[in-house]
Formats: C-alpha cells, structure tokens, sequence
C-alpha cells in the first residue's frame, strides 16, 4: 500500500509511506530517486542493527548508502540534546552536508531523534523513516512531530518536520519482544476506538493472528492505523483542532506515566487512560457500558491494564493533570468516545466526575 501526506496549501506531497512487506529492500534505491545523487545517511538503532543487518544481508535488503552509516543507543534515557550533538558531530566527521538526507531506522526514538536532527542541523535536511516497532510504524513515523525530552519532561524540545518519505516493513516486527508488541497494540486499540470501528471488529477477531506477526494481519492493521493518522495529519498538522482527537486516552495516560515517574510504559498508562475515558462517556450515558465491556476485553487480551494501581490514587492523578493543564494550554482537552469510532472534544470537564471514576478504576 502506497500513501501520501498532501498538507493544504503547500500543493504538494509532503510524505511518501510504502506499507509492505520487503519495503526495506527498496529503501537505497528509492533514497537515490528522492535525493536526486546527494548524499544519504543511514542511522541505525544500536539494538536493532544487532539483530537486523545479518538478516537483511541475507534477504538481499542494502543497510547503508554509499555514504555510510551511523549507529547508535537510542533509549528513552538518551532522548536528550547531549545524543543530538553526538550524531551531528558525528555526521560531519562522516561528511554529511546541508543537502544530505538523513534516514532513521529504528523504534519511536530513533525517528523522534533523528526527525529533529534534521529540523536543526545546517538549519534543516530532509529525513527519512524505517520504523521497526509496531508504535513507530503505526503512530510516530507519521505526522513530522520530533523532539527530544528535557529532565522536567518528555517532548520538551522539538521541531514539527515532516518526513520526505516512511518505508513501513512488518517483516521488522517478527523481531519485536512481546511487550514491544503490547505497547504498539494499546495505539492501535486508540487508533479503532476514535475512528475505525471496522478496524476495531477486525482487532476482536484476529489479536491471535497479530500476536503471531501473520502478514495479512499486520498489513491489514498497519494500513488502518497509517491512513487514519495520514488523514488527521493533513487537517490539522500542528495540533490546533482534528489532530486532538489522538490524544484519546493520552489526557489521563500522561498524568499517570507522570504520577508513577514514568515507571509504567507509556502503553500501558494509555490503556488506563482509554479506560478511564471511557468510564466517563459511560458515566454521563454517552457510551453504552456494554463497549465498555468490549474495551477492556480486547485489553486484557493484550495484557494492557484496564485497572489503576492503587499506589496512584485519584489525587495525584489529579495533581499531575492540572500541572499539564497549566503547561499546555491552560485548559484541559478530553477525547471522549460516543461509539466505538467516533469521539467528542470536551474541554475541562467536572474533575468531581473523574474522581469519581479514577476511583471506581482502582484495582
Ligand atoms: N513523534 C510522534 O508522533 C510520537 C508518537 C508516539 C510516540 N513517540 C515517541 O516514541 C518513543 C517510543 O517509541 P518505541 O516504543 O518505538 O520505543 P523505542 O524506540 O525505544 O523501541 C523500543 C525497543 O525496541 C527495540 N526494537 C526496535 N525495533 C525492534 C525490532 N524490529 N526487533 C527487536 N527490537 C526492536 C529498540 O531497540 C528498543 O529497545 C517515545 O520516545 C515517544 O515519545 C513519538
Ligand atoms: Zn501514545
């Protein structure tokens, strides 16, 4: 499957997405094509060329371009400027100019790292994306959003800057440890829940054959998940209105990733954050309580919690939400679910009410 993100206005194809399996093999030689002779470097995820370079040699797959590439430990841990100076240092050293490309292989902090190193360095290059984790190829590949995180929090510095192109190979996800998998899955579940409720039936039926990486499952749930955001993506670029409606579920999972020092995965914290969402639709008759039943079901399924641990009490949720509500905007967006698909903004709603329901989520 082909896609591409066409942003209103510019009149032109910002992002090219190829979804398919072998898609990797075609990364050189497309790279050539888009860059036009100039020059091409390839920056792996240290964990991921460990595993992948022997493989992809042997399915005849190119690792480099022929101007070299580059590894290194991306972790959320080095998410920092310190590793954006290191890889453009080292990028000079390798002879990188203003018109290189630069092309990110790996999970969400290789593309987030390597996106936003190409926003600054020589004041902006174009790049490029292999996302190898189910999350970066369903969700951070797509949308030009790039950053790097401070002490005081995640995303703090960062730069929108639309990839030229994203080659989305499932074939990489045959690698990808079963937690790696839950984390990409509670996006997907997102994904379903705010706007394919075909995709959603789809889920319920086939999490076996997804667990298993079977290829018409994953293409299937990968294309989904790609054409919803590219849509979203070209309404609203810059998160001003349309682009909220992937927050579902993030208002309250970030408040908890922040209440437990990010000890719990960001997936999981979504899982609870869907939850509790969506107890708040159900508590104010918007959502029937039997899809209530359905969401936490195809959790379970795929071992997200669909309980808060009681370490986290509805107070410091509470406290680590109106901290966000004071940095972000000064006001509080929730997606809210209506019917499995489809979702309504509601800004600051009764905190009594999300009391309430964090509560009756303890567990
Ligand atoms: N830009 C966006 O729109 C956006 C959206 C969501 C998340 N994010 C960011 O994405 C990051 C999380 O991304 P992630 O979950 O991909 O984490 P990650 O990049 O840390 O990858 C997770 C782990 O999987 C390993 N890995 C990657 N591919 C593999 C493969 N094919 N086989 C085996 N192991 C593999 C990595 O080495 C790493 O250890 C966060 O920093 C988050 O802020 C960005
Ligand atoms: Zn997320």
């Amino acid at each position: 499957m082909r896609l591409s993100i066409q942003l209103p206005g510019t009149g032109e194809r910002v992002s090219e997405i190829m979804i398919e399996e072998g898609a990797m093999g075609r990364v050189r030689g497309d790279l050539e094509v888009f860059l036009g002779g100039r020059k091409a470097f390839w920056i792996w995820d240290e964990n991921v060329a460990s595993i992948w370079t022997e493989r992809a040699r042997g399915l005849g797959w190119p690792v480099q371009s022929r101007d070299g590439a580059i590894r290194f430990r991306f972790a959320e841990s080095t998410k920092r400027l310190a590793g954006i100076e290191m890889l453009a240092r080292e990028l000079i050293r390798a002879g990188a100019d203003r018109g290189s490309g630069l092309v990110a292989v790996g999970g969400g902090v290789a593309g987030d790292m390597v996106g936003f190193l190409a926003a600054v360095f020589m004041r902006g290059v174009p790049h490029f994306q292999v996302p190898t984790t189910l999350l970066a190829q369903v969700d951070s590949s797509i949308g030009g959003k790039t950053g790097v995180d401070l002490p005081e929090g995640k995303n703090l510095l960062g730069a929108f800057h639309q990839p030229r192109a994203v080659w989305i190979d499932p074939r990489f996800l045959s690698t990808l440890p079963p937690r790696e998998m839950r984390q990409g899955m509670a996006e997907v579940i997102k994904t379903a829940m705010i706007g394919d409720e075909v995709l959603w039936r789809f889920i319920e039926s086939h999490s076996d054959a997804i667990r298993r990486r079977e290829a018409e499952s994953l293409a299937r749930v990968l294309s989904a998940c790609c054409l919803f955001k590219a849509h979203v993506v070209e309404e609203d670029e810059k998160e001003s209105g349309r682009r909220r409606v992937l927050n579902f579920g993030h208002t309250v999972g970030h408040a908890i990733e922040k209440a437990s020092e990010y000890s719990i995965p960001h997936g999981d914290a979504v899982a609870m954050g869907m939850m509790a969402a969506t107890s708040l639709s159900v508590s104010w008759g918007r959502f029937p309580s039997s899809d209530l039943a359905r969401l936490e079901r195809l959790c379970r399924a795929w071992e997200l919690p669909t309980r808060i641990p009681a370490a986290l009490t509805p107070g410091t949720i509470l406290d680590a939400l109106s901290a966000d509500k004071k940095r972000v905007s000064g006001a509080l967006h929730f997606v809210l679910p209506v019917s499995i698909g489809k979702t309504v903004e509601v800004m600051d709603p009764d905190l009594n009410d999300l009391e309430q329901v964090l509560k009756s989520l303890a567990g």
